[in-house]
């Protein structure tokens, strides 16, 4: 059974790495000794994010590199500089996203009618951009040596429409002030057809593309907007932070070997009520 989760002398790049669920995708793979190459763009929490990592005292390498995935030469840098070092990337992580933290229930913003383009904009091009990018550059690589596993991290919201009214103080949709913005579920939906494509494109080449589908994960939310999400799911809470961590080893192992183009969705039931 250990054989089929072990990763060791594999290397897995994980996007956004510096980020709540990146640290953990982290911690997952770290744990099957799977080498690590963690990307971000927020260089002093991607150094904090190593020091914590360091502190498990693993046998494994782990390189940080501060790059924006939206730009396609810097990724194509990074990959030269890996093969110089003799590091291929066998499992790409696309994680990095933007997402518009929903505390505030006081003011009122997100709604469609006054939602800048730009927002959109910039939420397309590192979500849905900067994952295809990293498909591209790391799974021409991955398909020249004919062996690879690439992740797209989704969300629930890709398979259904935000509830506003969880961000309601009378739980009614007429007094929803704060309104989660379009540009969220319309990247994580998008995800959706980037993996169902690039599963079949490179299937034959050995490179195996799955979608994991999170639900939202208990972390700074008020206890109002807490309450309101939990009724939603039958499982009554959200998710921990390190719950996630099995579906990673899953889905980058020998575990998984039959799976391609798939959507796991581990969000406590919420979408089948
Ligand atoms: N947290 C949740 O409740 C939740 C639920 C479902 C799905 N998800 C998905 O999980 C993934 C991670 O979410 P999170 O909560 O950890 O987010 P986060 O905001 O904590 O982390 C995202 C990381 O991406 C980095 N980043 C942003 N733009 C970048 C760019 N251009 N290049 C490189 N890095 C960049 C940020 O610096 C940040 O460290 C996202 O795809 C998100 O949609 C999160």
């Amino acid at each position: 059974m250990r054989d089929l989760f072990n990763l060791k002398d594999k290397t897995a790049l994980i996007t956004g790495a510096a980020g709540l669920l990146g640290y953990e995708h982290a911690v997952a793979l770290m744990s099957v000794s799977c080498n690590l190459v963690l990307v971000d763009i927020n260089k002093s929490k991607l150094i904090l994010a190593k020091k914590k990592l360091l502190n498990f005292k693993k046998k494994i390498k782990i390189l940080t590199y501060v790059v924006d995935i939206t730009d396609e030469k810097a990724l194509n840098t990074l990959v030269q500089k890996l093969k110089k070092n003799k590091i291929f990337v066998e499992i790409l992580i696309n994680n990095a996203a933007l997402d518009p933290k929903m505390n505030n229930l006081e003011k009122k913003s997100g709604t469609v009618e006054k939602y800048d383009v730009k927002y959109l904009r910039e939420e397309i091009d590192v979500g849905l951009v900067g994952a295809f990018l990293c498909a591209k550059v790391f799974g021409n690589e991955m398909s020249k040596r004919k062996k690879g596993i690439i992740i797209n991290i989704a969300s629930d919201l890709a398979i259904l429409a935000p509830d506003q009214r969880v961000y309601s103080k009378t739980g009614k949709i007429s007094d929803v002030l704060n309104f989660k913005p379009i540009g969220y579920p319309i990247v994580k939906a998008g995800m959706l057809g980037l993996n169902r494509y690039l599963a079949t494109y490179w299937a034959h080449k050995g490179i195996r593309v799955n979608c994991l589908v999170p639900g939202a994960v208990k972390n700074k939310q008020s206890k109002k907007l807490l309450k309101e999400i939990a009724n939603r799911v039958p499982m009554s809470r959200l998710a921990r932070k390190d719950e996630y961590r099995g579906a990673i080893i899953f889905l980058s192992s020998k575990a998984s070997s039959y799976m391609t183009g798939q959507l796991l969705i581990m969000d406590g039931g919420r979408s089948i009520w």
